[in-house]
């Protein structure tokens, strides 16, 4: 469903690394991946390059047999959500940002309180200021974000890097309930094998610019 055919990325550097060194791989639907990998290898580029936020040197990114390069930024944007490792926000309270997200994608059919519950937060939370939420609550804030657009690919960039064991341990479970209730295909990147092991039916290591399996 999202795959890397023969991929190459370099980094900014001179003379140029290579991140992704004729990387293929093929992730399937409704699938949920961990890819792990020590810091500097690559993650995040790889998250980048499969939301065509970043792009490639040679290679294509194929969605469902389309390469991503041909589809217009909006299409992948609304069909490929990304967390990120720190959340960020555009808005001062959570219904602002949802609002936001809702209009980005045009969808005014977005029930926010739906939202909340799929995250499992209190609906009262929609009108919170988000600097005032804890990091474990903003990511939840994040991940309602996410839904807004009603995605089929999800892609985490470790957003359980700046939590306790316990709060990562309830944002990963909460992943694993969405993801698998909406049928996503996740793709979950992080340093930390345990996180891997706890969210990943499929767990990938990213070593040497390709991507091999480890389960
Ligand atoms: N936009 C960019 N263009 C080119 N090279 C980049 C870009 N961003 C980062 N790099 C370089 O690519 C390499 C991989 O960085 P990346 O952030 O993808 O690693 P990571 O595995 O996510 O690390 P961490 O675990 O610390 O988050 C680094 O050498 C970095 O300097
Ligand atoms: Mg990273």
């Amino acid at each position: 469903m999202l795959t890397l055919d023969s991929v190459w990325k370099s980094n900014s550097e001179s003379p140029p690394d290579f991140i992704l060194k004729n990387c293929s791989f093929s992730f399937r639907e409704r699938s949920i991946y961990a890819v792990v990998g020590a810091s500097g290898i690559g993650k995040t580029t790889l998250l980048r390059v499969l939301n065509n936020l970043t792009s490639i040197d040679r290679g294509r990114i194929l969605l469902e047999g389309q390469d991503i390069s041909m589809l217009h930024p909006s299409e992948v944007r609304r069909r490929i959500s990304m967390l990120f490792q720190t959340p960020a926000f555009v808005g001062d309270s959570v219904r602002e940002n949802l609002d936001f997200a809702a209009r980005f994608a045009r969808r005014n059919d977005t029930d926010f309180s739906t939202l909340m519950e799929m995250v499992h937060l209190d609906h009262t939370f929609l009108d919170r200021t988000v600097v005032q939420l804890s990091v474990g609550q903003q990511q939840r804030v994040c991940l309602a974000r996410t839904l807004v657009t009603k995605p089929d690919i999800l892609l985490l960039d470790e957003p359980t890097s700046a939590l306790d064991d316990k709060t990562a341990d309830g944002i990963l479970e909460l992943v694993r309930e969405i993801s698998q209730q909406e049928e996503f295909l996740t793709i979950f990147v992080t340093h930390r094998r345990s996180h891997a092991r706890k969210l990943g039916q499929v767990i990938l290591e990213m070593a040497e610019g390709t991507l091999r399996s480890l389960s």
